[in-house]
C-alpha cells in the first residue's frame, strides 16, 4: 500500500481537545490523516540556536509526526519574513502590506533546502508526498534535485493572486516556476485556478489543456479541490456534553438575547475591522433592537511578531473599546471581544448558540469557520450564515447571506435581515448549506486529491527531462 507523507510548514498533532489558533490547514490535515494514518512532516514550532537537522518522530492520534526545529534566523527570514511578510499579504491582494527583502528570499530557499535534506531519509519508494501551502513552493524542486522521483503534489490553501499583483514580486517567475516540479497542483476553487492559468499563459506562454498545463518544457496536472470539514464529527461535537456545558455556561449571561458570533485568527485578511464597523452601523441604525443582540468575536492572536499583525490588534482593541464605550449599558455590552483559543467541542457549542454566524474575510482561500458554523446548527432551529462574497466558500455556499465585506451598510443590513429571518426560511437555507458541507467534506477533499495524485504520473512522452 502506498504511504502518504504530508508536508506543511508547521505540524500540529491532531487531538480531540485541541485549542488555539490552529488555522484551517492544521484542522483539515489532522482530520484527514487521523483516519488513514501516514506521516506528517514539518517544523515543530520550536526555535534552537543552531539548526541540527535532527528529526523528532512521534505517534499521536494514529498519525506519525516527524518534526524539525528551526533556528532563529530561519524563523525570521522564512516564516515571519518571506512566507508571512511577503507571500501572505501579496496572495491576499494586500500589496500595501507586502514587504520585499532579499534576506527573506535567502531564508525561504534555505529552509526549503533544509526540509528537503531532512525529509529525504524518511521517503520510501512507494510513498506519495503531499506538500501544503505557500511556505513550501520550492520543495519539489529541492527534492527532485536530490533524486526523488516519487509522486509529489502541492495544494495551495490561500488564494492565487491576479497576475498583475503577482508581477510586483521580485523574481516572481523563478519562484512560481518551481510548481512545475510537482506532478499535481491543486487550488481551493476554480477562481484561484483560473488566476493561476492566466498568470502562466501571460508570463510563460503556457498551454492549458484538460486538467493539465505545460510551460518551461514541463507538464503538470492542475485542478480545484475545495477543502471541507469532518462534518459528522463536528455535528456530534456540537451535541456533546462539553458543548452543552459551554451553552449552559453562556445561557445566563445571554439573558434571552440573540447572539452573533465571529471566530477568526486575528489576521487582517479576516476583515475584522470592517466587521466591527458594520456591526456598529447596525447598532446605530437599529436603536430600538440593538439591546436584544450582542456580538461575540473570538480572535486568537497569530503571527504576533509581525508589525502588520500588531497594528491590526491595536486597531481592534481601540475599536472594540470605542464601540462598547459608546453603546454599552450597565446591564449590556454590545461586543464581547475574546483573544483566546477554545477546544473544538466548546467552539461547536458556541456556534450552535449563535443565531447568526458572521464570516466576512476580505479575501480567503476557502474558510472553514463558515462550514463549522453550519455543521453545528440545530436542524430544527438553525442560525443564519452571513458570508463574504470574497471567501472561496461563497462559491459553494450561495444560500448564505452573501455580503461585500468592505461595505458597512451591507454588513449592517445582512445582520438585520439574518436576525429577523423566519424559521422556515432559515431551515430552507440551512438544509441546502448543510448538504454542501456534508457532501464536500474533508474526506472527499483528501480522497479526490490523493486519487488525482496517484493518477498523475504523466505518460512517458510528456515527462519532464530527468
Ligand atoms: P485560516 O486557515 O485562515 O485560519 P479557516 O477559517 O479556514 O481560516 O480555519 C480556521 C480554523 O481554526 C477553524 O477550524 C477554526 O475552528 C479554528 N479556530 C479559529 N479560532 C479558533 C479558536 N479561538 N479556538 C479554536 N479553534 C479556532
Ligand atoms: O490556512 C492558511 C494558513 O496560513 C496555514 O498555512 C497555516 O497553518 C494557518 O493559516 C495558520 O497560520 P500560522 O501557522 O502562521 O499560525
Amino acid at each position: 500500500m502506498t504511504r502518504l507523507i504530508v508536508v506543511s510548514n508547521r505540524v500540529t498533532p491532531p487531538t480531540a481537545d485541541a485549542t488555539g489558533s490552529q488555522g484551517g490547514l492544521a484542522v483539515a490535515i489532522g482530520e484527514a490523516l487521523r483516519e488513514n494514518g501516514g506521516v506528517w512532516f514539518g517544523w515543530s514550532g520550536q526555535r534552537v540556536p543552531e539548526f541540527t537537522g535532527q528529526v523528532n518522530l512521534q505517534r499521536a492520534g494514529g498519525v506519525t509526526t516527524a518534526t524539525v526545529d528551526l533556528e532563529e534566523q530561519d524563523v525570521d527570514e522564512y516564516y515571519n519574513g518571506y512566507a508571512n511578510k511577503t507571500l501572505w499579504p501579496l496572495f491576499h491582494y494586500r500589496i500595501d502590506l507586502t514587504e520585499y527583502d532579499r534576506s527573506f528570499d535567502a531564508g525561504y530557499a534555505r529552509v526549503n533546502q533544509r526540509f528537503a535534506d531532512t525529509l529525504l531519509p524518511i521517503i520510501q519508494p512507494d510513498d506519495i508526498i503531499w506538500v501544503h501551502d505557500y511556505h513550501l513552493i520550492p520543495l519539489a524542486r529541492e527534492l527532485r534535485a536530490r533524486g526523488v522521483t516519487n509522486r509529489i503534489g502541492f495544494f495551495l490553501h490561500i488564494p492565487w493572486p491576479p497576475m498583475r499583483l503577482l508581477a510586483t514580486l521580485p523574481r516572481h517567475k523563478e519562484l512560481v516556476s518551481g510548481l512545475f516540479d510537482y506532478d499535481l497542483v491543486g487550488f481551493q476553487t476554480h477562481e484561484w485556478l483560473e488566476a493561476f492559468c492566466d498568470y502562466f499563459q501571460r508570463e510563460a506562454d503556457a498551454e492549458v489543456g484538460d486538467g493539465v498545463m505545460s510551460a518551461f518544457g514541463r507538464t503538470v496536472r492542475i485542478g480545484a479541490f475545495p477543502i471541507g470539514i469532518d462534518a459528522g464529527a463536528f455535528k456530534e461535537a456540537a451535541k456533546s456534553a462539553e458543548a452543552l456545558a459551554a451553552r449552559e455556561r453562556m445561557r445566563e449571561s445571554i439573558a434571552g438575547r440573540q447572539m452573533i458570533v465571529g471566530v477568526d485568527r486575528l489576521d487582517y485578511s479576516k476583515g475584522l475591522e470592517e466587521r466591527f464597523l458594520g456591526y456598529e452601523r447596525f447598532l446605530a441604525d437599529n436603536p430600538e433592537r440593538c439591546q436584544e443582540v450582542f456580538l461575540l468575536q473570538i480572535a486568537p492572536p497569530t503571527r504576533s511578531e509581525i508589525g502588520s499583525y500588531q497594528e491590526i490588534r491595536n486597531k481592534l482593541d481601540a475599536l472594540s473599546g470605542r464601540i462598547n464605550g459608546a453603546y454599552a449599558e450597565v446591564d449590556w455590552v454590545p461586543l464581547r471581544y475574546v483573544n483566546r483559543g477554545y477546544p473544538r467541542a466548546v467552539l461547536a457549542g458556541i456556534y450552535r448558540t449563535a443565531r447568526l454566524g458572521l464570516v466576512t474575510p476580505l479575501r480567503d482561500g476557502m474558510n472553514l469557520v463558515a462550514k463549522e458554523y453550519v455543521a453545528a446548527q440545530d436542524p430544527a432551529d438553525p442560525g443564519v450564515l452571513v458570508l463574504s462574497q470574497f471567501a472561496g466558500a461563497a462559491l459553494q455556499m450561495p444560500e448564505a447571506l452573501l455580503v461585500n465585506p468592505f461595505s458597512q451598510e451591507e454588513i449592517a443590513e445582512a445582520i438585520a435581515e439574518g436576525l429577523g429571518m423566519r424559521k422556515a426560511e432559515r431551515i430552507r437555507r440551512w438544509e441546502a448549506l448543510m448538504h454542501n458541507v456534508e457532501s464536500c467534506d474533508v474526506r472527499r477533499w483528501r480522497d479526490d486529491f490523493v486519487a488525482a495524485l496517484e493518477a498523475a504520473r504523466l505518460p512517458v512522452a510528456m515527462r519532464p527531462p530527468a
